[in-house]
């Protein structure tokens, strides 16, 4: 059984030899999935994605004319797989819902934690300036006296919850779908807009879902917001719209803004550019100079030993189940 891995970076190679418990004939390909290098499925039985693999109905139509009816991916969300293409042609996606939900959820708290306390501002001087001065932007509030807002209450939200409870915070949820364990732990509110009024710090889970919740976080969002909230979103670049998140910032709205993902961000990330100039998006190149209230990542959450292992465990696990039984739990309908 042959499987095209994508985007495997070197630091995952030695994890995929140990999980692959199967013995499959695993071919590792170190780029994400594109038009350009869609050639290199052929001659496999499946492909195994990561996020910002491009999917899309071109791609899909291909790897269906190779008989490759497997297209199962190694991340949570499935935004970058053409769903409705998928059903047309008959394959088969399975994703990895439960790896590591800490990954992510961790990252979250550190970059609100790291905007509350103004942590880059502050190395920052000391770093670059030698400046050892106190500045009034040292001072800050301290998050038991806040009040955590999540938005999706999944695994992931429903970590991050009791992470800030740790911390003693206040943490309230909106979700449209709420867990017994969910509710155990969050203060749910009966909508999005009175979670926002309430919060200090609002942190995003939802999963994107294309035509229905793309730039949920728009103008009426961050007006919603209390002033100097903190906004983070580790979920997907399409929920926001940036410019809406650089004029709260440049009105002095929001307290500060981190992302670990960007609308379009495939084009950005893992990518090196020379100047701010060419980073291909005027807004993003905004967000940069927003540093140190804006904090960036290139989608790193998921980078943990834990999830990376169990994205790749999960994802051979999830195989093993369809080719032994025809189905897989974690299929995506
Ligand atoms: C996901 O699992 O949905 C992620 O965002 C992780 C990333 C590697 C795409």
């Amino acid at each position: 059984f042959k499987v095209a891995c994508y985007g495997v970076r070197s630091n995952e190679v030695d994890i995929f030899k140990q999980y692959n418990k199967y013995n499959y004939d695993l071919t590792l390909i170190e780029d994400l999935l594109t038009e350009d290098n869609i050639e290199t499925a052929k001659g496999h039985d499946a492909v195994l994605l990561r996020g910002n693999c491009v999917a899309n109905r071109r791609n899909l139509e291909l790897l269906k004319s190779w008989g490759i009816d497997l297209v199962f991916t190694r991340t949570v969300g499935i935004n970058h797989i053409d769903m409705e293409a998928i059903r047309d042609l008959g394959q088969v996606v399975a994703r990895v819902p439960g790896y590591s939900p800490n990954a992510i959820a961790e990252l979250s708290v550190t970059l609100a934690m790291s905007l509350l306390r103004n942590v880059p501002y502050t190395t920052e001087a000391t770093a670059k300036e030698f400046d050892f001065r106190v500045k009034p932007r040292m001072f800050s509030r301290e998050v038991r006296n806040c009040t955590v807002g999540i938005i999706g209450c999944g695994r992931i939200g429903l970590t991050e919850a009791k992470l800030f409870q740790g911390l003693g915070a206040k943490v309230i949820g909106y979700d449209i779908y709420q867990s017994d364990a969910a509710k155990e732990v969050v203060e749910f509110k009966d909508s999005q807009d009175d979670l926002l009024k309430e919060a200090d710090i609002v942190s995003i889970h939802s999963a994107y879902i294309e035509g229905e919740n793309d730039q949920m976080i728009n103008q009426h969002f961050i007006e919603t917001m209390k002033d100097d909230a903190i906004l983070v979103n580790t979920a997907r670049g399409e929920l926001q719209d940036n410019q809406a998140i650089i004029d709260a910032l440049k009105a002095d709205k929001l307290y500060g803004f981190a992302a670990d993902v960007l609308p379009n961000e495939g084009p950005i990330f893992f990518h090196n550019f020379d100047r701010l100039e060419d980073v291909p998006d005027e807004t993003v190149q905004e967000l940069i100079k927003l540093y140190p209230r804006v904090l960036l990542t290139p989608h790193v959450g998921s980078n943990t030993d834990e999830a990376v292992k169990n994205m790749v465990e999960y994802s051979m696990d999830n195989f093993e189940e369809y080719l032994t039984s025809g189905k897989v739990a974690n299929l995506v309908e």
